[in-house]
């Protein structure tokens, strides 16, 4: 596996590579890595004959300054994951190579309306700078394939937007999210949990399931989520939302919708939790 930390020497590994018309595939992260990336990491392998990585905490994403500093860096462990993997290339940027304008300046990408709800609606400019950074690195890297886990559904969405808007020419490919034994699904944040908050964290998922029995028996979806809210606090996390959406476009449902997807956020302790189950009626 080689390291590059420049554009430049990333367009001159993977030049020969799309010469030869073997096809890339792209997983960018934040580091931490986890089986959940590394999920990602193998299905980019099972999708082309090339796959690249990028990790970038991305200053421009984060909504507070303190989230982003202490946002876990374990670059010697990533490095060691990755090389047990089928990957060809690490793109590892400072924060001067992908905003050498600073990020003030920096032109951006904004996707309405999906990233004004639900998540977006908590953290002001979040998917502002996710939708900006992925857009650079989709036209850093070049991809055929884009890999984004369906962990954070609403930000695939948003880069499934942006993608078609823009005419990137990259097919993105969601994948399924990885869990624990217990159901929390797996989250460089969950570090923050302290054991006995890690006890208590997979009531977030039970949650779900249990709002898509009741969805599966006919309880509308504003009594659904009523009681979502009801079972976080119980289990002492302190909710964000917990809302029932149309899959295709995160709008709320109507009666003829049948594609959903429960989507929820809570803190536990210092941790922000997210997770989100699909529903077919
Ligand atoms: P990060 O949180 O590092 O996640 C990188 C990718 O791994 C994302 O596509 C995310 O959805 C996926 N992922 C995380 N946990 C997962 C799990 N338990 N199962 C499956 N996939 C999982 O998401 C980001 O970074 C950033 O916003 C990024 C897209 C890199 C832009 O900065």
């Amino acid at each position: 596996m080689e390291t590059v930390r420049t554009i430049a020497a990333l367009h001159q590994a993977t030049a020969p590579w799309r010469a030869a018309g073997e096809r890339i595939a792209f997983v960018p992260t934040m580091g931490n890595l986890h089986a959940g990336h590394l999920a990602l990491v193998r299905e980019a392998a099972r999708v082309a004959e090339r796959v690249v990585v990028s990790i970038f905490v991305n200053p421009l994403q984060f909504d507070r300054q303190d989230d982003f500093q202490a946002y876990p860096r374990t670059l010697a462990e990533d490095r060691e994951a990755l090389a047990q993997e089928a990957v060809d290339l690490l793109f590892l940027p400072e924060v001067e190579e992908m905003y050498p304008r600073g990020m003030e300046a920096c032109t951006r990408v904004e996707v309405p309306g999906l990233s004004e709800v639900l998540c977006g609606a908590f953290r002001p400019g979040h998917f502002v700078g996710v939708a900006t950074v992925v857009t650079k690195l989709l036209n850093a890297v070049r991809p055929d394939v884009a890999l984004f886990g369906e962990k954070d559904f609403q930000q695939l969405l948003v880069v499934r937007r942006l993608v078609e808007d823009l005419n990137l020419p990259v097919e993105v490919r969601g994948v399924p999210t990885v869990r624990e034994p217990d159901g929390l699904a797996l989250s460089s944040r969950n570090r923050y949990l302290s054991p006995e908050e890690r006890g208590r964290a997979p009531a977030l998922y039970r949650a779900l399931l249990a709002a898509r029995e009741r969805l599966l028996a006919g309880e509308p979806p504003g009594a659904v989520e009523a009681a979502g809210m009801r079972e976080l606090e119980a289990a002492g996390l302190r909710p964000e939302y917990f809302s029932v959406r149309r899959r295709e476009d995160l709008e709320e449902p109507g009666p003829a919708d049948g594609q959903l997807v429960v989507l929820a956020a809570a803190w536990l302790g210092r941790a922000r939790l997210i997770d989100n189950l699909p529903v077919d009626l």
